[in-house]
């Protein structure tokens, strides 16, 4: 048996959480768009073409914002082929992915979609194939009443209200080599001031995000970043982190250690942000935008195989299992950790491709293993993360040393006077007690106790059979602020207590 301590302070607390922490992502890519949250002649599609059987899935799971168009796609995209009548819409080549854009859903689709959705809109401008200009004309289609070009042009396009977009993202990943026209940290820093500087004069009230590295592991990473806010420091309220880790070792006990990895790829960029913002003698506190995260490799292979300028093929497709769910968990965990500067996070992507929601083409939509540890963080890990002193063993791995076996964070929610504390045990064959001490909260009642559990680390879930699935475990009674806690051996848990106001 594993040991853990884990104890909160009321008053005591890292930051509130930003329900913009639970976003997701849709690019055109793969099936996400066609085939995933679009499908017109579906049995289930309403009479825009939305699948409602998706939208179900994505409501259950909880996401206040969606990052869209891309991603890599968006560096080659002109944002005016997806309006309009679809009659006169334009088929191209989308470099990014090799595939054919057939452009009948685009922007005038996707907020509408959003709303229905319950969800913000995250746009993403094109700094790849264009620039500042294109970006302005954007947002005057979206966010200006009427009486220009591009907003009458959206009033006879059906819309007589603005879209009134209001968090935008300047560009995707723009030091990555793949990239559609890629640039270096002084083209990309000047061109997205002069962006940001055309896109707040048409809209002064949006907020914006500055692109980070594609990863850490970028031969540039630290130096792109402050390049990048000497150029933007006044015009940005975010700035980007994107990072995607796999298995293909098979090697789990390291693979869930790599949310340690996150963790310190966060604390470098706010470190980062705050060195910029010190030589530049600014107090003004870039927060972060983690909003590209999740677990790919899976699929990596099957991708090679995809037929150039096929339409929607299924591309990014990784089937979950349940160490993914696990490792999914840990990095929620990490990110809750870091609510005070970590406002956005969208998890990449939603639906089909690397997402935690897969659908059949005319047939059925299901969960995947990682739908629920996210399902669980964005609906009981609303309101103020506390700051915890946490004991456990520690393992080391092939990567990592000094690893918790029991990693965990208290969320409180002041208004209905719930603490809830999400845990994952990374011991593969051993169960732990964590001794919780809640010292100041006055009387502590256990609720209730949710955990994802399975024997078989491999185990997935597919649409005829959903082997990893959350379960109801006995709750023990808390003494005096103190309870303590058995979880099993690799699991994730969610254990919510009422506590007094
Ligand atoms: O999410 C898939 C891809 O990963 C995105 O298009 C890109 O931004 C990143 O490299």
């Amino acid at each position: 048996m594993k040991k853990a301590k884990l104890a909160f302070v009321r008053g005591n607390n890292i930051g509130e959480v930003d329900k913009r922490l639970f976003g997701s992502f849709i690019e055109h890519l793969g099936r996400a768009v066609y085939g995933g949250i679009y499908e017109p002649g579906h049995p289930m599609a309403d009479e825009l073409g939305f699948r409602k059987d998706v939208l179900e899935l994505i409501k259950e799971l909880g996401v206040p914002v969606v990052r869209y168009p891309g991603g890599n796609f968006v560096s080659g995209y002109h944002w005016e082929d997806g309006t309009g009548p679809k009659e006169n819409r334009p088929r191209r080549t989308d470099l990014a992915w090799g595939t054919i854009e057939t452009n009948q859903f685009g922007i005038d689709e996707f907020q509408e979609w959003a709303k229905r959705a319950d969800a913000q809109v995250m746009m993403a401008v094109n700094l790849g194939t264009r620039g500042p200009e294109d970006a302005k004309n954007l947002i005057e289609y979206t966010n200006l009443k009427g009486g220009t070009y591009y907003s009458d042009m959206r009033v006879k396009n059906g819309f007589k209200d603005p879209f009134d977009i209001k968090l935008w993202c300047l560009g995707n990943e723009m030091d990555g080599p793949w990239q559609i026209c890629s640039k270096t940290a002084y083209e990309y820093g000047r061109v997205a001031h002069e962006t940001a500087k055309l896109m707040k004069w048409v809209d002064p009230s949006i907020e914006l995000v500055a692109c980070g590295s594609s990863g850490a592991n970028m031969p540039q990473f630290g130096r792109w970043e402050s390049t990048v806010l000497e150029h933007t420091y006044d015009d940005v309220d975010y700035i980007s982190l994107h990072t995607y880790y796999g298995n293909p070792q098979n090697d789990t006990p390291d693979f869930l250690a790599c949310s340690l990895d996150m963790d310190y790829f966060i604390r470098s960029v706010i470190s980062t942000c705050d060195y910029t913002g010190a030589i530049l003698k600014n107090k003004k506190k870039i927060n972060l935008s983690f909003d590209e995260w999740n677990v790919w490799f899976h699929s990596k292979e099957a991708d090679t195989k995809i037929e150039k300028w096929s339409i929607a093929p299924p591309q990014l497709e990784d089937i979950y299992n349940f160490e993914d769910a696990l490792l999914v968990g840990l990095m929620l965990i990490t990110l809750l950790k870091h609510a005070d500067r970590v406002k956005i996070a969208c998890l990449a992507q939603l639906v089909n491709v690397i997402a935690p929601i897969m659908t059949e083409n005319g047939g059925r939509a299901w969960a995947q293993t990682i739908f629920y540890p996210f399902m669980h963080a964005s609906k009981f890990g609303r309101g103020t993360v506390l700051f915890s002193t946490q004991e456990s063993e520690k393992y080391s791995s092939k990567n990592f040393d000094d690893v918790p076996y029991v990693d965990s964070v208290g969320v409180y929610n002041e208004e209905n006077g719930e603490v809830t504390v999400f845990s994952v045990n990374r011991s593969l064959d051993e169960n732990a007690v964590i001794d919780m001490d809640f010292y100041n909260f006055g009387k502590v009642e256990f609720i209730e106790h949710i955990a994802l559990e399975c024997d078989d680390v491999k185990a997935i879930n597919t649409a005829d059979c959903a082997k990893v699935m959350p379960v109801k475990k006995a709750v023990t009674k808390a003494d005096g602020g103190k309870v303590s806690v058995e979880i099993a051996a690799k699991s994730w848990n969610v254990m919510r207590f009422k506590v007094e106001k």
